[in-house]
């Protein structure tokens, strides 16, 4: 499936473009240990792609693309590593924001960015504010996340928000029961971003990897074969026509 008349068919009418897509951008490394170049290569190659796949969702009309790009974990991975990724991603903060500000797309980061080195974090804020008045395609690029920690992180900001007055047993145990779902997400990372409504997950491994856990109880998975460099605009299209071949019940039942 490559393009819109495709994924249409698949659907059985217009193809429906999804608000919200996750990627995980996974296979990076072995696509760098395949052809026997430095795994950083992998990476630079990975923001490729993101950048073909951000541009493309943007012309399909997606609404949010929301991409992990380093999660909590990656710490322990080799300190040469981290500083190859740290050193991409300070390029792509510097150079990318002009073509973000040229297609209209707004910059949003989620994470933990306290743990970044502090030129990083401004650097963050920076695109985050240049790009905020934009109206196309929100790219949300996950840094230093985790899905278990923003669950946590928002438990203590949902406490944290009570005011010191609440801050009685009784008062907090009177706020925890009436507290609901969509209250809850306005303390997640992710607040005022709809729930994905189709997570991708290149390079042929079938995990979600501590990703988005709150977020994607309904989002259709969809996993594919190709590592996260070769992935391209007809990969994204796929998926998307995969998506529309679903039937998204919410729990409920199947209607005719
Ligand atoms: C997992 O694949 C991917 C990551 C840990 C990072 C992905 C980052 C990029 C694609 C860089 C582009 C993003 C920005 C914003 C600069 P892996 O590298 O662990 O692959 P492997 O499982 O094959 O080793």
């Amino acid at each position: 499936m490559s393009n819109q008349k495709e994924m249409a068919q698949a659907s059985n009418g217009p193809a429906i473009i999804p608000a919200h897509i996750a990627i995980i951008m996974d296979g990076n490394g072995r696509w760098a240990k395949g052809k026997g170049v430095p795994l950083i290569l992998g990476h630079k190659e990975g923001a490729a792609a993101l950048k073909r796949v951000t541009h493309h969702a943007g012309i399909l009309g997606v609404k949010y693309l929301t991409v992990y790009a380093f999660s909590s974990e990656n710490w322990r991975r080799p300190q040469d590593w981290i500083d190859d990724l740290m050193g991409l991603l300070r390029f792509y903060l510097k150079h990318e924001v002009k073509e973000l500000l040229n297609n209209n797309i707004r910059l949003r980061v989620i994470g933990d960015k306290s743990q970044f080195a502090p030129d990083i974090q401004n650097l963050i804020e920076k695109s985050e504010n240049l790009t905020e008045n934009n109206t196309g395609l929100t790219l949300v690029i996950a840094l230093n996340y985790g899905g278990r920690k923003d669950i946590l992180q928002a438990c203590r900001n949902f406490v944290n928000h009570l005011t010191d007055g609440y801050k009685t047993f009784s008062s907090l145990s009177e706020n925890m029961a009436t507290l609901n779902e969509e209250e809850f997400s306005s303390f997640l990372y992710t607040k005022d971003i709809p729930d994905p409504d189709l997570m991708i997950r290149s390079s042929g491994e079938y995990r979600i990897s501590n990703f988005l856990l709150w977020q994607i109880a309904y989002s259709e998975l969809v996993f594919s074969h190709k590592l996260w460099p070769d992935f391209n605009e007809a990969d994204l299209d796929d998926a998307i026509g995969m998506y529309n071949s679903r039937d998204r019940r919410f729990g409920a039942v199947f209607a005719d």
